[in-house]
């Protein structure tokens, strides 16, 4: 596992963009597993902008998000599809067709978390798995529970979780109670995973995410047994691995 460490949110943003982009340039057709939220945004302002200046291109590009609400439509504006199109899709020149997250709106949910895993079994796996983390550790949605679960499913979101996403919805009532998500094994099986994380509220997830226990009370952790992880943080973000004595470059 290497851990670069950035004065801030935008140089996190620009240094974890840099990887991106340097495995797309690499393989032009390669399988990005991508994820929203606030921390990759940056990163993906940083990469459409390249995109448009032609540093690179996301043409032969497939991706595949690791999770969706359930119950919200792709157009609702605050689903994760709706997300992607907004803060990254329409900015770049990504083939509509070669995206896929969820269908919030499945009517057979476990039908459609089988024709996902199906799909990224026929796309030959993720190369590079991207991943933000939740402050209770969850990495896609998997919430801290007794168990990992391997492959795409339906979770119960974490009352910590509902109380994280509450700020983009107008009311707490309306954060959907559930969601699919990308199992433990999905994303273990990505060739390569880059995590990014940003400020102090997720320097203990980061801090247990490297240095806990690997049990699936705290999600992140599994990464401890993946081969080829980076996290790209902002100095809040490891302060309390740094302070630990953790090294970490930069
Ligand atoms: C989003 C996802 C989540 C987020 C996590 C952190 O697709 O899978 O695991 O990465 O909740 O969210 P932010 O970045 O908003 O703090």
């Amino acid at each position: 596992m290497r851990i670069y460490r950035e004065k801030d949110y935008d140089a996190m943003s620009r240094h974890a963009a840099a990887i991106l982009a340097a495995e797309v340039i690499h393989r032009p057709d390669c399988v990005l597993g991508l994820a929203t939220g606030s921390s990759p945004e940056g990163m993906y302002r940083y990469l459409a902008d390249w995109n448009q200046k032609k540093f690179l291109s996301f043409r032969e590009v497939r991706s595949v998000n690791l999770d969706e609400y359930k119950g919200l439509a792709p157009d609702h504006n605050q689903s994760y599809r709706y997300f992607m199109q907004d803060r990254f899709f329409n900015h770049i020149d990504i083939l509509p067709e070669n995206t896929r997250v969820p269908d919030g709106l499945a009517a057979d949910a476990a039908a459609e978390c089988a024709a996902y895993d199906a799909h990224i079994r026929a796309l030959g796996g993720i190369d590079l798995q991207l991943l933000g983390i939740g402050r209770n550790g969850h990495i896609g949605f998997n919430e801290p529970s007794g168990d990992y679960v391997k492959g795409t499913h339906i979770v119960d979101l974490a009352p910590s979780t509902i109380e994280a996403n509450a700020r983009f919805f107008a009311t707490p009532d309306d954060v959907p109670r559930q969601a699919f998500t990308m199992g433990i094994g999905c994303i273990l099986s990505a060739r390569k995973i880059l995590l990014v994380a940003s400020g102090a509220d997720k320097a203990e997830a980061v801090y247990q995410a490297v240095c806990g226990p690997v049990a699936p009370h705290c999600p992140g952790a599994i990464l401890q047994l993946h081969s080829n992880v980076v996290i790209v943080g902002d100095e809040a973000a490891l302060g309390k691995l740094t302070a630990a004595g953790v090294s970490v470059c930069g």
